[in-house]
């Protein structure tokens, strides 16, 4: 089995976005992903394996503070430490520079997802109620500091 994890291309859309709509009930739109990957701050990357798509994580800063916007992982290849992968990928490229933290919002009742960023390091710090638009669900705020040292 081979794996990598790489930059998202124009060419990846299609992929992310059939898996972005099985995995969702409110999926993005593709337009929505193509303007992340437009986007000057937005880290976008891919899972490969084995020539297809197995998950993709899309993150932004905004002021001085990094959010995980999406993760999604093809159910087929779930516990294999995809998203972790990803994750790794992710820390490597935004702990290089200075900044105050990373934040994401997630379901309340999705345990995998509250699991796989607690064990990196991220903690609960408040609850958004009825934050998602399709069931009124609460999202958790999760924080995680940046581990750098500041100038
Ligand atoms: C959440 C999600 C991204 C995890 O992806 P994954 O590739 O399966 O996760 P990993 O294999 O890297 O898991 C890493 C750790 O997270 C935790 N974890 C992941 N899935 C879990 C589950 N179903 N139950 C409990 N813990 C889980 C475990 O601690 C796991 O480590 P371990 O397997 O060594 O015990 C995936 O389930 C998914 O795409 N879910 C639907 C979309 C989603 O919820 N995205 C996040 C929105 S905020």
């Amino acid at each position: 089995m081979s794996r990598v994890i790489r930059t998202m291309q124009a060419t990846d859309l299609a992929a992310v976005h059939a898996l972005e709509r099985r995995t969702y009930p409110r999926p993005w739109s593709v337009h929505l992903f193509a303007q992340e990957l437009a986007g000057e701050s937005a880290i976008t990357l891919v899972c490969e394996q084995d020539d297809e798509l197995s998950g993709y994580l899309i993150a932004d800063m905004f002021v001085d503070v990094w959010h995980v916007m999406n993760l999604a992982v093809a159910e087929s290849c779930r516990r294999c430490h995809v998203a972790s992968d990803l994750m790794e990928a992710y820390f490597a490229i935004t702990e290089m520079h200075a900044h105050r933290g990373h934040t994401l919002e997630v379901r309340v009742s999705n345990a995998a997802a509250i699991e796989l960023y607690r064990s990196f390091g991220f903690v609960s710090t408040g609850v958004r109620p009825r934050y998602y638009d399709d069931d009124h669900e609460d999202a958790l705020i999760m924080w995680r500091d940046w581990e750098g040292e500041s100038a």
